[in-house]
């Protein structure tokens, strides 16, 4: 498959290299607007440089960064657009795409219902074989449900409480804060829960979210009333079977995101990324139908092989979600 990349920003650049690392897919072309140290690093890396705004081509050309075209230029080579350009903005192209007669894939800054359409590989990729367009749920989105949907399947949820301690700012960002203070989302549910519902069906679950001054990772506190009795180790053996979700353990030193990162950064995988939810094995606790537990998530990286996986089941590649996230796992490295 044919994959264009439009935002080649913190997910657009780690998609297209994630997307580069597969057998059955390749990228035609990444676009940036402005002439920027991530645009001349995209054409080192070798990838084809497309120019979302035409008019500013000419910035290009006085930069010294070669451009292949314009985006329309690079939609009429493309099977598929991974649109990751900033939140609420990616919508806008839906009819771009449309006209261009390409898939689109969005990401989770975009409403599910300007979409129609969500994705997480674990939960829901049969609903989405075949579909036209369809948007990647968020990086906490993505965390939730990776926990939780096992839990569905294996023992059953009744319901979900979640708080997610979210890092302000990406590490890239010097703008956005906040530097000193935490900002508590005061809308009840914050927008996790109704989101977790477009890629788990029926799933109850109420949701709060604070955001803090730390750029590594949101920490997420779930409590999670199951349809029976169980106990930890139960629930550990099913993270355990779990794709992409790493247990690990406070009692050997990993006692905040700071180590998990440390950690991430020991594995040496491109960025220092962690694809994976950690979750802290000495952290889950169940009592009678109870279940607590706290995990972390890479905001930065935990979406990116469902883009690839998305894609997959966009053109039916492989029809079933776990030959797709074992093959994406296998080419990333990753567990
Ligand atoms: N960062 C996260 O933690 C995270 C996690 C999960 C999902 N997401 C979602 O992923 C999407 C992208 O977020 P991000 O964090 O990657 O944002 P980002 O780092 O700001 O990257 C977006 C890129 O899009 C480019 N861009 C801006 N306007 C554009 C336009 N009109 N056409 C084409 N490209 C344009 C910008 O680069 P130039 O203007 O320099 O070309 C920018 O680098 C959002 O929906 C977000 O909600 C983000």
């Amino acid at each position: 498959m044919k994959v264009a990349i439009n935002g080649y920003g913190t997910i657009g650049k780690r998609v297209a290299d994630a997307v580069s690392l597969q057998d059955d897919m390749e990228i035609v072309g990444v676009t940036k607007t402005r002439p920027t140290i991530e645009a001349r690093m995209a054409v080192e890396k070798g990838f084809d440089l497309y120019v979302a705004i035409p008019e500013n081509r000419v910035k290009f050309e006085e930069a010294g960064i070669p451009v292949k075209g314009t985006l329309d230029d690079l939609l009429k080579i493309a099977d598929v657009v991974v649109d990751c350009t900033p939140g609420k903005l990616g919508v806008n192209n839906l009819e771009t795409y449309r006209k261009a007669g390409v898939k689109a894939i969005f990401q989770g800054g975009e409403k599910h219902e300007a979409v129609g359409c969500s994705f997480n590989s674990l939960s829901n990729y049969s609903q989405n074989l075949g579909v036209d367009h369809t948007r990647v749920v968020s990086c906490n989105t993505t965390g939730l449900a990776r926990t939780i949907f096992p839990l569905v399947k294996e023992i059953g949820v009744r319901k979900v409480y979640a708080t997610m301690v979210r890092r302000g700012t990406d590490p890239n960002d010097s703008k956005k804060g906040p530097m000193n203070a935490i900002i508590p989302v005061l809308k009840v549910p914050s927008h996790h829960g109704p989101d977790l519902k477009t890629v788990i069906e029926n799933i109850d679950i109420d949701t709060m979210a604070v955001a803090v001054p730390t750029t590594l990772m949101h920490l997420h506190c779930n409590v999670v009333i199951l349809d029976r009795p169980a106990t930890s180790e139960e629930v550990i053996s099913i993270w355990e079977n779990t794709p992409r979700v790493k247990l690990v353990d406070g009692g050997e030193g990993v006692i905040s995101t700071a180590q998990i990162m440390e950690m991430a950064r020991d594995l040496k995988r491109g960025r220092s990324d962690l694809n994976e939810i950690a979750v802290w094995r000495d952290g889950v606790h169940v009592v009678g139908d109870t279940l607590y537990y706290y995990q972390a998530i890479h905001q930065e990286s935990d979406v990116v092989p469902e883009n690839v996986d998305c894609i997959r089941a966009m053109f039916r590649l492989t029809e079933d979600n776990l030959g797709s996230i074992l093959k994406t796992n296998k080419a990333l490295g990753i567990d």
